[in-house]
């Protein structure tokens, strides 16, 4: 079976979904791979740190491969280049309505969601979302510091001090667990906050202080994700909440819920009472943004108060971030791998995580 990995074309890009390490591992499995010229240099992977038994080729023939591994999706000249009954792996992106999904299903393309993986023990390692939630975490704190005017830790020098820096993570999921943590390693004094409040000890555990509000209700849905507050519980987070984050000289915001645009946290009135040189770095910018003036992928500046909106912050750490995703692709790829001679993949549905994350299979668009 031949696998290809084509270059990604999304502007800014700069992963790879496989690196010379995982093309090894594939290799063993009886694989063969084709991939186009320069494939990982963006992540700091040249082709010649890859197999010596990887062919070098161009994207048309990439594409044309048994299975194609990518990070994003294809756009729709790119599907014009599968051959039918080719199997797809990439971030899918389920929820947009750009006819892609239909389009896949045309071309008779098996996709898989790798964002669709289900947040399960068993899933574990091949799960995308926390290995690259974990990674813009870290580079949030990274982007904030940079834009920061000041230092994160109380200084005290000869020459003087300073106080250290006050930063509210908002939404404590993977991404906030990690910049929460990030945060504290530079000095910083942290606070953060949850719609969910099983993740109090979590916050606590990572030495910062959890934000207790009374909204009248609690945040948790399905899966371990947030739901949609009614009007009422909004509104009294805004009462509660919006004092404290004028004061904040950091604000870092994650709030997400799945297949939503994300909710507003931070509106124009807070942004415009905090003190200029204040920084909010929004994760949730790709799905809308937790801050009414985020704009995706720049840095804006209003009344002195920058607010970072970078839509792909693993992109910022390529080699890091494709490994992580490099390992959970070979990890999904163990479990579809039904027979080693020749190398054959499962694409039935009776295992959950397969169930999951068939988009389109059969000429048919299975995601609701
Ligand atoms: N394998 C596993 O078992 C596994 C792996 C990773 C994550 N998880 C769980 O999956 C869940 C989702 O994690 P995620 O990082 O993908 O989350 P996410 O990106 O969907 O959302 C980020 C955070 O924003 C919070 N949020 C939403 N609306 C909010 C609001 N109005 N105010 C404040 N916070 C708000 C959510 O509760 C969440 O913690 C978590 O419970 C996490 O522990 C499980």
């Amino acid at each position: 079976m031949r696998i290809g990995l084509p270059k990604e074309s999304r502007a800014g890009e700069t992963r790879v979904a496989i690196t010379p390490e995982g093309a090894r591992k594939l290799l063993k499995k009886q694989f063969s791979i084709v991939a186009e010229k320069d494939v990982g240099l963006l992540s700091g992977f040249p082709d010649s740190e890859y197999p010596s038994e990887v062919e070098w080729s161009d994207a048309k023939t990439a594409f044309a491969a048994d299975v194609v591994l990518k990070i994003n999706r294809p756009t729709d000249n790119e599907v014009a280049l599968f051959k039918p009954n080719a199997v797809l792996i990439t971030q899918i992106e389920p929820f947009r309505k750009d006819g892609l999904l239909d389009l896949l299903a045309k071309a008779n393309v098996t996709t898989l969601g790798m964002e669709l993986i289900p947040r399960i023990p068993r899933a574990q390692a091949m799960d995308v979302l926390s290995s690259q939630a974990n990674i813009s975490g870290y580079r949030s704190v990274i982007e904030a510091a940079a834009q920061y005017g000041k230092f994160f830790p109380l200084m005290m020098t000869a020459a003087g001090s300073s106080k250290p820096a006050k930063i509210m993570v908002l939404g404590a999921g993977v991404a906030g667990l990690q910049a929460v943590a990030t945060a504290r390693r530079l000095g910083a004094i942290v606070e953060a906050y949850d719609v969910r409040s099983e993740v109090k000890e979590q916050i606590q555990s990572l030495g910062a202080k959890f934000v207790e509000l009374d909204i009248g209700e609690d945040g948790s849905g399905q899966g371990g994700y947030a739901k949609e507050l009614s009007d009422a519980a909004k509104a009294r987070l805004a009462e509660q909440l919006n004092d404290r984050l004028k004061k904040c000289d950091i604000i870092i915001t994650t709030a997400n819920i799945p297949g939503r645009k994300a909710p507003i946290m931070i509106p124009e009135e807070v942004v415009k009472a905090m003190r200029p040189g204040s920084v909010i770095v929004d994760l949730a910018a790709p799905t809308g943004g937790n801050c009414a003036l985020t704009e995706p992928d720049k840095v804006v500046s209003v009344n002195g108060v920058k607010i970072i909106g970078y839509t792909n912050l693993p992109a910022m750490l390529p080699s890091e971030a494709s490994n992580f995703y490099s390992n959970n692709l070979i990890a999904l790829i163990d479990l579809l791998i039904a027979d080693q001679q020749p190398v054959r993949l499962n694409l039935e549905q009776q295992d959950d995580i397969i169930k999951a994350i068939l988009v389109t299979r059969n000429g048919d668009v299975l995601h609701p």
